[in-house]
């Protein structure tokens, strides 16, 4: 894993799109594995703003979200197609036609339904590019602890973190969602290159399990260790836990002085 430390939230958010609009202009058929989360935000402003300000196009690019909320009603504010659709893709020419998000109206049928989700990423060519935030808990996605390490897109009930989580984006007495459709550890796993984003001192401990803690399924976004090609970028505070953090600044300087195409 490469990991690169960023002083501010915003130079997180501006490295990180940086490197999806370096692998569009390099690849402008490429499929793009996506996220949502305040942690995305920024970094979806930032290419809305590259796709204005020069021009970068994806109108031949893929793209494939991670998850979604199941339980909510067609078009609900807290929804990520939502949250997609008013932080990204309104504001850019990603074809709608190649824009895949979970669906969460799926009443019946889940396995048979997140099969297909599978088979359009293969059939999509996989994944060139993945983007990962990460729950307190170290989930990806919403691959939650005890998640196989080898599993693939289903319906994942959250944990009480998660629930906990996500309290606040939704109004006091309404339902909230309490599962998802997620892609599962083992979809992640197949990604080309997977970029990781952390930003604030509550991924501290996720951030520290994930890089430096053991393999294991209790914080999923470990299995990250598996992967060949994995660039976590955080901020200070994601990184306060960290026990390496000189050598990582010293192996950035390195890379960047012998493989700099390593960092995009
Ligand atoms: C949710 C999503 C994750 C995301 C996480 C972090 O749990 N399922 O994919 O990584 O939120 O979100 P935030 O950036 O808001 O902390």
């Amino acid at each position: 894993m490469l990991v690169i430390i960023k002083n501010q939230r915003e130079e997180l958010e501006r490295e990180a799109a940086r490197i999806v609009a370096r692998a569009v202009r390099r690849n402008p058929s490429l499929t793009l594995g996506l996220a949502t989360g305040a942690t995305m935000r920024g970094v979806y402003a930032e290419l809305v703003r590259i796709h204005r300000e020069e021009g970068l196009d994806f109108s031949d690019a893929t793209t494939f979200n991670l998850d979604e909320y199941v339980g909510l009603p067609p078009g609900h504010p807290q929804s990520f197609r939502h949250f997609m659709m008013e932080n990204f893709f309104r504001h850019v020419n990603v074809n709608p036609l190649n824009i895949n998000i979970p669906d969460g109206t799926v009443r019946s049928n889940f396995d048979e339904y997140c099969a297909s989700y599978e088979a359009s990423i293969r059939n999509a060519g996989g994944i060139d590019l993945q983007i990962l935030g990460i729950g307190r808990n170290g989930h990806i996605g919403f691959n939650e602890p005890a998640s196989s390490l080898g599993s693939r897109t289903r319906l994942k009930a959250f944990s009480q973190e998660t629930l906990d989580d996500n309290r606040k984006f939704f109004a006091a007495g309404e339902e909230m969602p309490k599962c998802a459709i997620t892609v599962g550890i083992g979809t992640i796993l197949e990604a080309r290159h997977i970029v990781l984003l952390a930003a604030g001192s509550a991924k501290a401990r996720a951030v520290a399990r994930a890089i430096e803690g053991a393999l294991t399924a209790s914080c999923t976004a470990s299995a990250l260790q598996l992967h060949p090609d994995v660039t976590c970028i955080i901020d200070e505070e994601a990184a306060a836990e960290l026990a390496q953090k000189d050598y990582y600044r010293r192996v950035v300087e390195l890379t960047a002085q012998f493989t700099p195409s390593r960092l995009w």
